[in-house]
Order: structure tokens, then C-alpha cells, then sequence
């Protein structure tokens, strides 16, 4: 039955046009719920048409996927049709992606324009958007509750709070109880968190957008300074070898008060049988201070075709299946993906899933991004650096001034003139 019905679906795809059957290997995340999800539309896809999928896994940190992609892409390898990429990578990687633009028939017009033009390299439309991300803070109603306590709008009333209810809780028994988790660890999702740290002290985006090195500066420091003071505090040690998925794993099973993490920690932490489930509030990420802002580093993601692929066109239309706003509102209601079509944000079906996305559009749309269109190519080396200068403030084997100013020098040998343009 299931093979008659294969070669029906094959015999259907071809009256529709499809030229002939194929098999295009898609790399759509690290096995989890992303994967899960993507994996379900792309079988949805492969059924239509009459082709198949296979997928490709990949590791889990973005930094060690982009290593491994490189690697692949770098040898001309076809083991690989359609990849998702990070909104850092399209200057690195754009000498290997197709341009979509032929394929697309103008689909990108309904996506948030910026997302778009970071997609967009040199007039070629890399990579199609699929969803965008922006740290958000995460934290226990329930506590919070129970202890009286507003949600605070300061990283210093934040960490105030977390050590009350951590104290408290912990003289209650619950000893496994820590205040605040997030992403230490020396990989990219340090350099997210960090460099909302820096932003929200106002201390500038590592490489401002004109290209000029500003990350050595005191609202820098003092960002850096307020964070290395969480470890073994309010954060387990365990922090500084933390990605997103071990602060999900304490915060979920019910041993953090807040955490930093992407919209997709929201479904997985609503599930059912979730410890957590409908305890947990979401709020835009503390200001550095009075004088300071809310920022929320620009994450997300691509859908892009390789330029060695064997079947460009089938696998543009894979990647155009992928992100309509059919596949965006299903991901958005299961796995709380924040679509890329501003249109989506309205969709009543979409906000019962995931209040949030309405409530914390503005942050979405005023997020701060990593500067990689500046840095293009050499973007993961300066990303690398900073989040090593960071781990070694964090673990306390350097301090934060010092750590900076000698950041700084290494940002600039590594910069075309001393400056990025
Ligand atoms: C999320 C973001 C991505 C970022 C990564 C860092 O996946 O979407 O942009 O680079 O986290 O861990």
C-alpha cells in the first residue's frame, strides 16, 4: 500500500510538472523539537511532489554547525541540497548558496525587509528567511508570586530578587534552587548574551556598524562585571559550560527562578507533562541600570540551497515550501518559531499559542544585531575572540578592563586596516 502510494505520488508530481524524482538531504538544526517540526513539513513536501528528504544532523552549538558546514561546503560536497544558516552566517558562507532570487517569484516581499537585506549579498538573495529569535527572560510566576515581587526592569533588582527567593527557598529545602540561568559557555550563544549585557549598559555593539572597534569602554566592563558576579551566586558554576539547552533542562525541571533563553524554550517548557508548565512568564531581558536599555540580541534563522546541490531547482522549492506562511504559523503554534512575515503577527491562532509573540513584538523588531554584516566573512573569528575575552571575565581569570582593551587590539590586527571599513 505505502509503496503504491509512493508511486502515485510520483506519478502525480510528474503531470504537475516536476521534472523527476529525487532525493535532496536537508540540515535543518540539531535533532530536538526544531528538527522534529521541520522534519514534519519537509515529509509534507516530499509527499506532494513525489521526492524524498533525508536529513542530515548536525551538532548542536551554531558555531561547531557552521564548522561542519564549512567543511562540507568547502570541498564542493553534494551530501548536502538544502541547509539552515544563521543570521550571522550569510557573509561567511556566501561564496557557497545559490541565489533563490530567480526561484523565489518575489516571496521575500512578505518577510521583514531588514531580514531580507541581511540575507542578501552582493544583489543575491542567499537564503530565504525562516524564523527570527531575540533573548527573552523567562521566570517563575509562581515564585515570584509567593515572594511579592514585581518582575524587575534592572539586571541589579533582577539579581536582587533571584538571591531573596533562592535564599528563601533554599531555607525552605529546596535546596537545588538556583536564581538565574543562562548561556556561559565559550561558543556563539555566549556572545548573544553577552552582547545584550554590554548593549543594555549602553556599551556598544563589540564593532559599531561604520566598522570602528568600540568594545573597549567602562559601561563594557561594568556589563561584564555584573555577570561574572551571578557565577556561583545566584548561577550554578555549571553556567560557564551551560548552552541553551542545559539552562532549559534546570529551568524546566522546576530548579530555576529565571532564565535567559530563545522563544522555543516557551512550547517545549508548556508541554504536557512539562514541570513547569503554565508557571512561566516571559519579559524583555533587564536595562543595565536607569540609564540603561532593554536589548535583546537578534538571533534566527535561514533556509539556504547549496550551490553544489544537484537538483537547485527542487531544493528552492523545498526552501520555498519551508518558509510560506503556511509552514511559518504551524511551526509558530507547535514549537513557538517567531515567523518571519510581519502579517503572521496577527494571526489569533498564532497569539493563543504564544502570547509573547505579540506582547514582546516590539523587542522582535528592535532587536540588536551581532555585527556581522561589518565583519562579513571574518564575522565567526570576532565572535570567537569575544566570547572567549567574556569566558575568561566570567571564570575570573581576567579582569574586565584589561580583558577588553586587549580584545580590542586583537579585533583590530584582525581587521583589514585597523578599522572594519
Ligand atoms: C539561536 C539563534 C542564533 C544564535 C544561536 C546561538 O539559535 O537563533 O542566531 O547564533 O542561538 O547559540
Amino acid at each position: 500500500m505505502k509503496i503504491k502510494n509512493g508511486i502515485l505520488a510520483v506519478i502525480a508530481a510528474l503531470a504537475a510538472g516536476h521534472v523527476s524524482a529525487a532525493t535532496l538531504r536537508l540540515e535543518c538544526g540539531a535533532p530536538g523539537p526544531g528538527q522534529d517540526v521541520c522534519m514534519t513539513s519537509a515529509k509534507e513536501w516530499a509527499k506532494k511532489t513525489g521526492n524524498e528528504v533525508q536529513f542530515v544532523a548536525t551538532p548542536n552549538d551554531s558555531n561547531e554547525q557552521l564548522a561542519l558546514l564549512q567543511q562540507l561546503l568547502g570541498s564542493g560536497s553534494d551530501k548536502i541540497d538544502v541547509l539552515q544558516i544563521d543570521v550571522v552566517w550569510p557573509g561567511i558562507l556566501a561564496n557557497q548558496l545559490l541565489d533563490l532570487k530567480p526561484y523565489s517569484k518575489g516571496a521575500e516581499k512578505q518577510h521583514f525587509a531588514s531580514i531580507v537585506a541581511n540575507d542578501t549579498v552582493g544583489g543575491k538573495l542567499l537564503a530565504m528567511p525562516w524564523y527570527i529569535d531575540t533573548g527573552m527572560m523567562y521566570y517563575r510566576k509562581d515564585l515570584l508570586d509567593k515572594y511579592h515581587l514585581k518582575a524587575p526592569t534592572t539586571w541589579d533588582e533582577m539579581t536582587a530578587a533571584a538571591k531573596k527567593m533562592q535564599d528563601a527557598e533554599r531555607t525552605a529545602g529546596n535546596d537545588k534552587l538556583w536564581g538565574y540561568v543562562w548561556q556561559g559557555r565559550a561558543y556563539e550563544g555566549l556572545t548573544c548574551d553577552a552582547l545584550e549585557w554590554v548593549s543594555s549598559f549602553n556599551g556598544g555593539t563589540i564593532v559599531d556598524p561604520k566598522g570602528k572597534v568600540t568594545i573597549s569602554n567602562p559601561n563594557a566592563a561594568k556589563a561584564l562585571d555584573t555577570a561574572a558576579k551571578w557565577v556561583g551566586t545566584i548561577s550554578p558554576k555549571a553556567v560557564l559550560n551551560f548552552s541553551e539547552e542545559e539552562a532549559r533542562g534546570v529551568f524546566q525541571s522546576g530548579n530555576a527562578v529565571f532564565m535567559r533563553n530563545w522563544p522555543y524554550a516557551w512550547s517545549v517548557m508548556n508541554q504536557d507533562g512539562s514541570p513547569v508548565k503554565g508557571k512561566v512568564g516571559v519579559m524583555m531581558l533587564p536595562k543595565g541600570g536607569n540609564g540603561g536599555r532593554h536589548a535583546a540580541t537578534l538571533g534566527g534563522w535561514q533556509l539556504a540551497v547549496s550551490r553544489y546541490s544537484k537538483n537547485p531547482k527542487l531544493a528552492a522549492d523545498l526552501v520555498m515550501y519551508l518558509t510560506s506562511a503556511q509552514v511559518q504559523k504551524y511551526r509558530a503554534i507547535k514549537a513557538s518559531f517567531n515567523p518571519t512575515i510581519p502579517a503572521l503577527y496577527q494571526d489569533k491562532d498564532i497569539i493563543k499559542a504564544s502570547p509573547f509573540m505579540a506582547e514582546l513584538y516590539p523587542t522582535f523588531a528592535s532587536a540588536v544585531p551581532r555585527p556581522s554584516t561589518v565583519t562579513a566573512s571574518k564575522y565567526n573569528q570576532v565572535s570567537n575572540q569575544f566570547w572567549n575575552a567574556t569566558h575568561d571575565v566570567l571564570s575570573g581569570n581576567a579582569k574586565s578592563a584589561e580583558a577588553l582593551a586587549q580584545l580590542d587590539g586583537a579585533l583590530k590586527r584582525l581587521s583589514p586596516s585597523g578599522s572594519w571599513k
